[in-house]
């Protein structure tokens, strides 16, 4: 299956496609880590994205594209995929249909993450990930169960984001408004849609994902 996590940053987007990874054996592609990472290695669409990234605006849909265009030419996308943060506008809504459609594939569902704007910029500048294996935590929501080391693989050296902060945030908040939430209308009108209450708890928002995906199976 093919799926869409739709929602605001911090809304739990990766936290949850990591578990459904797992626990489907789908493959998660997340076009802010896929940028992240050209930005780490330099290349030519990272040197033009990270001052962008920075600010909490969009990266170009040309850029965009061209990184997830690159992912999906990889063999282990073939188990099914799980869209994080992508597509985030309608021109990328657009391009991905015909992506989709010339691999003979389709987008089974599409999941709204519901939440509030005011929790989000809480749960965003509490945020640190694992620099080795990438596993997500939070100073208040999700600590690990070792002081300081990481559940998945023991590792110890914890990573920020540069864009984690309350005033960054909020412009992301605001693109989110502006350009992705009409894509729920979009994929409502298509009946591919199913929201879900994000601002529950990580492990009540993992069962009802689990539910929805497993349907599908
Ligand atoms: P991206 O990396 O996609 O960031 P984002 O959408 O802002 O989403 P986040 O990663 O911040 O949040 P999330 O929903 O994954 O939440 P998480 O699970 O970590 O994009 C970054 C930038 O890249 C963009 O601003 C843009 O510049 C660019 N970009 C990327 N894709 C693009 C595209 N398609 N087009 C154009 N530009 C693009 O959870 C957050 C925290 O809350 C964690 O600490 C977690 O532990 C905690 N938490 C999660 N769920 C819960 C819960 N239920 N209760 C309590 N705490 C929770
Ligand atoms: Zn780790």
């Amino acid at each position: 299956v093919n799926l869409i996590l739709l929602g605001p940053p911090g809304a739990g987007k990766g936290t949850q496609a990591r578990m459904l990874q797992d626990a489907f054996g789908l493959v998660q592609l997340s076009t802010g880590d896929l940028l992240r990472g050209a930005v780490a290695a330099g290349t030519e669409a990272g040197l033009a994205a990270k001052a962008v990234m920075e600010r909490g605006e969009l990266v170009s849909d040309a850029i965009v594209l061209n990184v997830l265009r690159e992912r999906l030419a990889e063999p282990d996308v073939a188990a099914g995929i799980i869209l994080d943060g992508f597509p985030r506008t309608a021109g990328q809504a657009a391009a991905l249909d015909d992506l989709m459609g010339a691999r003979g594939q389709q987008i089974d569902a599409v999941i709204s993450l519901v939440v509030d704007d005011e929790a989000m910029v809480g749960r965003v500048s509490g945020r640190y990930t694992c620099a080795s294996c990438g596993e997500g935590y939070h100073d208040q929501f999700k600590q690990p169960a070792a002081a300081g080391a990481c559940d998945k693989c023991g590792g110890t050296q914890m990573k920020r984001r540069p864009d984690d902060n309350a005033e960054t945030v909020r412009t992301r908040l605001n693109a989110y408004h502006a350009d992705t939430a009409p894509l729920i209308d979009y994929y409502a009108a298509r009946g591919t849609l199913t929201e879900i209450d994000a601002m529950a708890e990580i492990e009540v928002v993992r069962q009802g994902l689990a539910a929805i995906v497993g349907n599908l199976t």
